[in-house]
């Protein structure tokens, strides 16, 4: 079954991903592609109605990007945001030029004129504007809509061609009503049912896997973390036996979290599936023997962690298909090819082709990180699984400042489990990633009566959406100071409790 679908055309905003998390809120399906999507494509996907995103241009200098004005033929409904909007008005025969005053924040606008996209918005509304040109003329057929004190074409619309343009970006959270304005674009405007369910798309996932895998056989590296553990639970509802999951456990999990992924995708767990458990941390210990620079930890322990897949992979012999958790932000970002490396990333998840097989599979490639996460809730996945803060793939591994040894990870993993267990205790809120990592510093300390030469802990925690951009929690003294008290208490090795106040930038939020 194809969903009926919306087309985000994006010109290089900074908001493009939020537009598309906000059309999927409204159970409507969408794909971002470049603003110079061709037309064939375009009438191929056969979208309901397009959103051309904001972008950094002006749509007036020489060789500005303005799409193909033959989607304007299409005869379906257009929406153009910010930069998306100037579209319009320039190749509709509008004007566009630089504002006397540039307007950024949030701005009251008001809706002078009833319209679709503001149907239940209030008639003054608090909109997110970020622009220093405007619309100075409105192409033909068109009329305002709205206005702010500065701007007199907030937004305009042809509602006989189903043109809407706005100035203001309503996919930000900032824009008060903005769910409400493109809620009326893809469910009142452009007609849209809303079907987009993950209990749908589980239905419908799992029977494309079994048409397109049929008797064929899958191999899944399954990590623990959310991406690759969901994958795995699709492909074996739709294929059973005929997948098999390898878990390299490179012994710089979390406490217990081996054991937690072998209790759940195990003989004893409640899937139907081959899975087979690496115990590799000796080898991985070996490996990092003497080394200390962050990039050559990580780089030794992604290596590492492909050969440990390929020699069990050689056991299984040539499977059919090899299943990646690639999530739809891997897939736009990747498209949009715009990533400067401050560290070489590694993904458990993510494979290249050294495994014999002859097909990658993605089950999650148009999923958003919280779908992902209602797939699995869905699909019976524990809570505790689903909701998992991201975690590295290089694992502690980069959570131990130097060299890393046994004794190391036992104390960094007694640490981190106390202070995951406080933290969820206090009941402190909006935290996006939290964990201990060990510093490379040893102190002086006193403990009874003996002095202690031992290491110091930090505990960092974060708030922040996109992991791009953090702030340091401000967790409350006594909870920190508790916490401190039972890490010194309870884990050999440790006498000193820090914590990292750092935002990023300019730290990052893991520390190597
Ligand atoms: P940084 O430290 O760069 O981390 O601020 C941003 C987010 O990425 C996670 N992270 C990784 N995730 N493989 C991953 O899959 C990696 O090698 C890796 N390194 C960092 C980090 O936990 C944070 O959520």
């Amino acid at each position: 079954m194809k969903h009926e679908s919306i087309l985000i055309l994006d010109f290089g905003g900074q908001y493009n991903q939020l537009i598309a998390r906000r059309v999927r809120e409204s159970h409507v399906y969408c794909e971002v592609h470049p603003d110079t999507m061709p037309i064939e494509k375009i009438r191929e996907m056969n979208p309901r109605g397009i959103i051309l995103t904001g972008g950094p241009q002006s749509v007036y200098v020489e060789n500005a990007v303005l799409g193909d004005s033959r989607i304007f033929e299409l005869g379906i409904p257009i929406l153009g945001i910010c930069y998306g909007a100037q579209v319009i008005a320039h190749v509709l025969g509008g004007k566009v030029d630089k504002a006397e005053t540039s307007e950024y924040g949030r701005t009251e606008v008001s809706i002078d004129k009833k319209s679709p996209l503001f149907e239940n918005v209030s008639t003054k509304t608090i909109a997110w504007m970020s622009h220093t040109d405007r619309i100075f003329e409105i192409p033909n057929g068109f009329e305002v809509t709205s206005s702010t004190q500065n701007c007199p074409v907030a937004s305009m619309e042809d509602s006989s061609r189903k043109f809407y343009a706005v100035q203001f970006h309503p996919e930000v959270m900032h824009t008060d009503e903005g769910k409400i304005m493109l809620d009326n674009f893809v469910r009142k405007i452009c007609e849209c049912r809303g079907d987009w369910t993950m209990s749908n798309f589980i239905q419908t996932t799992v029977e494309n896997l079994k048409s397109r895998i049929g008797s064929g056989r899958a191999l899944c590296a399954l990590s623990g973390g959310v991406d690759s553990s969901v994958a795995a639970v699709l492909m074996s509802k739709a294929i059973g036996k005929q997948l098999t999951c390898v878990f390299v456990d490179h012994g710089l999990l979390r406490k217990n979290e081996g054991d937690e992924v072998e209790q759940v995708f195990g003989s004893s767990g409640i899937y139907d599936l081959n899975f087979i458990r690496v115990n590799a941390g000796d080898e991985f210990l070996q490996a990092l023997k003497n080394v200390t620079e962050p990039e050559s930890k990580r780089k030794i322990i992604g290596e590492k962690f492909i050969r440990v897949f390929e020699r069990e992979a050689k056991k299984i012999g040539a499977v059919d298909f090899l299943v990646q958790g690639t999530i739809y932000p891997d897939v736009i970002e990747s498209g949009l090819g715009r990533a400067a490396t401050i560290k070489s990333h590694h993904n458990v998840g993510g494979l290249p082709n050294y495994v014999d097989f002859k097909e990658i599979v993605e089950p999650l490639r148009l999923l958003f990180k919280d779908e992902v996460r209602e797939v699995g809730r869905q699909l019976g996945i524990p809570e505790k699984l689903v909701s998992r803060q991201p975690f590295p793939g290089p694992g502690l591994g980069i959570r131990i400042i130097g060299e890393v040894t046994a004794e190391k990870i036992s104390i960094v993993q007694n640490a981190d489990a106390i202070y995951r267990e406080e933290l969820e205790k206090s009941g402190v809120k909006n935290l996006g990633q939290y964990f201990a990592a060990l510093t490379n510093m040893r102190s002086v300390g006193v403990m009874g009566d003996g002095r202690t030469y031992d290491y110091a802990i930090v505990l960092r925690a974060v708030e922040t959406s996109d992991f791009m951009t953090a702030n340091a929690s401000q967790i409350p003294w006594e909870i920190l100071g508790k916490i401190s008290n039972r890490i010194v208490n309870e884990v050999k090795g440790v006498n000193r409790v820090l914590y990292d106040c750092t935002s990023k930038p300019p730290a990052t939020i893991e520390l190597e």
